[in-house]
């Protein structure tokens, strides 16, 4: 069967600002007192009405227009669906990426659309309903942002990445996850140190990055990279529907998504990064805990 990205990706634009004004009007209402949320594994893994109610319009409308298509989304895998990702065309969902910003009205939050075909992430759209953020992005085709004070789609990245001469000048995104059992969290902890660390001022391996953000959205991360204002995003603990969008739309803006923390510093000062390029999405991020990281190549 022949599938028309360009058609899909124009659906998924539309959906995104369709599961956008349902995730402002689940706002509206969390303002009233009337939207309750639920704690999935602990007090930092946060489960909303609104989580369940866009993935569910998103779900429907795309088995309407697209009724073959496989759909994997964060709410669904949650109520149990085990969707395994086959070479079908497959939608891969996150209703709300930043659910905890989300609840507290901290305005990083987005809807995170990817579709995979043959296993490989080709389409990637992301929506930040409070800020008018659109990134899309198509294999082969670039990835474009759209903002209120810019609505044609510019392409991404903004200016051309300019060479770091070291992690010294890099704006560095990490997040601290919701895991955070004293071995999980002693891994992050070394890792962060090792990444903000002066290691003049006595910090063993450090690297004195720029400056650190955990903006709480692993997608609005990877588009932040992709659109050059972030130099790197390093996570342990996505989940596909995390990353998807994100994937194609990073590798699109001529990023490398590589596997680890290690391969990351790596990549940052040398061309070490070409060979580490996922070129699919590795198939344990559908079951389990990874490392993903991007950045914008600089040299
Ligand atoms: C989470 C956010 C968070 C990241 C987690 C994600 P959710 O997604 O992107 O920043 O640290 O790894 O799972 O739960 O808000 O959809």
């Amino acid at each position: 069967t022949m599938i028309d990205l360009e058609e899909i990706q124009t659906f998924a634009v539309q959906l995104s600002k369709k599961a956008g004004q349902a995730i402002l009007e689940g706002s509206a209402r969390r303002f009233e007192g009337l939207s309750g949320f639920d704690e999935k594994k602990n007090t930092a893994d946060l489960v909303t009405e609104t989580d369940q109610a866009t993935e569910k319009l998103v779900k429907d409308e795309i088995a309407r227009a697209y009724p073959h298509h496989k759909f994997i989304g964060e709410e669904s895998w949650a109520a149990g669906e085990e969707n395994q990702l086959t070479d079908e065309p497959t939608w891969i969902i996150d209703p709300i990426d930043g659910t905890t910003n989300f609840v507290h009205g901290f305005p990083f939050t987005c809807i995170s659309i990817g579709f995979v075909y043959r296993k490989e992430p080709v389409i990637g759209v992301i929506y930040a309903p409070f800020l008018e953020h659109l990134y899309h992005g198509l294999k082969g085709s670039g990835s474009y942002i759209s903002t209120p004070q810019h609505p044609a789609p510019r392409r991404l990245p903004l200016a051309e990445p300019l060479p770091l001469p070291s992690l010294r000048q890099a704006l560095v995104a990490f997040e601290w996850g919701s895991d955070r059992k004293s071995d999980i969290l002693a891994k992050k902890l070394r890792s962060f140190q090792r990444i903000t660390g002066d290691s003049d001022g006595g910090v063993e391996g450090g690297q004195m990055v720029q400056g650190v953000r955990s903006m709480g959205s692993a997608a609005l991360n990877f588009a932040n990279v992709a659109a050059g204002s972030l130099d790197l995003y390093w996570e342990i603990g996505c989940w596909a529907w995390d990353v998807c969008a994100g994937i194609v739309i990073a590798k699109e803006a001529g990023c490398a998504v590589v596997g680890s923390r290690d391969a990351a510093l790596a990549s940052l000062s040398s061309s070490a990064a070409e060979g580490q390029r996922f070129n699919d999405i590795p198939p344990e991020l559908l079951t389990g805990r990874k490392y993903v990281v991007v950045r914008a190549i600089a040299d």
